[in-house]
């Protein structure tokens, strides 16, 4: 049994991650945190998941040699804390942005802040199973992916390399936001309406071209639903002649990767809210030279929490998909 705790487990990819853990069949749910939320019952705070356990005031020291850890603040927040945890010898998924980028040089103009611990990304493993598994298996430090990148990256996996003047059209439920309460999340402005946002400054999109090794033009918008993620990505491609051979193409680089289904028609993102599965779909354009592919997934499983166990797993050699099968 593997003891993981979750810190900032009040939080909305903290409280579904806490969830699959206290369900889990072999992790020891430890210590979930909060700060303003400490002492209150998690099922208080997120009645939905039905955890009895309280939430508690962060305490590393409690964290001993050996423990998993999954850390759920927000960027910048994170990284003084993943670094005690490694220091401590313990093993941590960072579900934050505070790990994903190779190049330190990149946080201050795309996160507005001088990484704390620059040695420590080049130590971290991109935690997107379908691309980096056997590294994620033997890391101690794993960097959870962006929502958007998960998608799209699991969009176009198959075409790595290959394809060239990616543009990717991301939609994303409002818990993609997080619980804070601000005027672009509210209600009455995202009901009955489809927004684009932080147009060629979104801070996914260096994420994305890190893994894909291209530039990409991305961008995300917002959707009047909870959870769920679309990325559309078009780019030029000429790898396959036809469409059933690029569908055969998403087939054969899916085979051995279970939470990633190639489905028959453009996937939309009620097949997988709620569960770690991802759906894509690639179409080649008949008159040749382009292609359409499709990613969905639920943002705060797939891309946070549940992708967060599906690593958590690999890392303490567990099967990958123990305790998500059900999610
Ligand atoms: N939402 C998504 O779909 C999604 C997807 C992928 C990745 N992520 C990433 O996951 C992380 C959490 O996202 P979220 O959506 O769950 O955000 P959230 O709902 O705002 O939760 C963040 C939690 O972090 C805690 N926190 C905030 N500032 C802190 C600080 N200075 N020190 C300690 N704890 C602090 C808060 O706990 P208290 O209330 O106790 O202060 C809060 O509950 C973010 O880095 C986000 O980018 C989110």
């Amino acid at each position: 049994m593997s003891t993981v705790h979750v810190f900032g487990a009040a939080g909305f990819a903290g409280a579904q991650l806490a969830a699959l853990i206290d369900a889990h069949p072999t992790f020891d749910l430890g210590q979930i945190t909060a700060r303003s939320d400490a002492g209150k019952p998690l099922a208080e705070v997120a009645p939905q998941y039905r955890v009895a356990r309280e939430l508690a005031a962060p305490d590393a020291d409690a964290v001993r040699e050996g423990d998993l850890a999954a850390v759920c603040y927000p960027h910048a927040e994170a990284a003084p804390l993943v670094a005690a945890l490694l220091d401590r010898g313990a093993r941590v998924v960072d579900v934050s942005a505070d790990h994903r980028l190779h190049d330190p040089e990149l946080y201050p103009s795309v996160y507005g802040f001088p990484h704390p611990r620059p040695e420590l990304l080049a130590e971290a493993v991109y935690g997107l199973p379908e691309l980096h598994r056997d590294a994620i298996r033997d890391a101690r430090l794993v960097a959870n992916p962006g929502c958007f990148p998960a998608a799209a990256l699991l969009a176009l996996l198959p075409v790595l390399g290959e394809a060239r003047d990616v543009v990717i059209d991301a939609k994303t439920g409002v818990s993609g936001a997080g619980r804070g309460a601000s005027s672009e999340v509210h209600f009455s402005t995202v009901t009955e309406s489809v927004s684009p946002y932080k147009v060629y400054e979104h801070r996914h999109a260096p994420e994305i071209e890190q893994e894909l090794g291209a530039p990409v033009t991305f961008t995300a918008h917002l959707v009047p639903v909870d959870r769920g993620l679309l990325a559309t990505c078009y780019a030029l491609f000429d790898g396959a002649p036809d469409d059933a051979a690029l569908r055969e193409r998403y087939r054969d680089y899916y085979a051995d990767h279970p939470f990633v289904e190639v489905v028959a028609a453009p996937p939309g993102m009620r097949a997988v809210q709620r569960t770690n599965y991802a759906q894509v779909y690639p179409a080649l354009d008949p008159r040749g030279g382009r292609i359409t592919t499709f990613g969905v997934l639920d943002n705060l499983m797939k891309g946070a929490a549940s992708g967060a166990v599906q690593n958590l797993n690999l890392m303490a050699g567990r099967p990958e998909t123990e305790g998500l099968l059900a999610a």
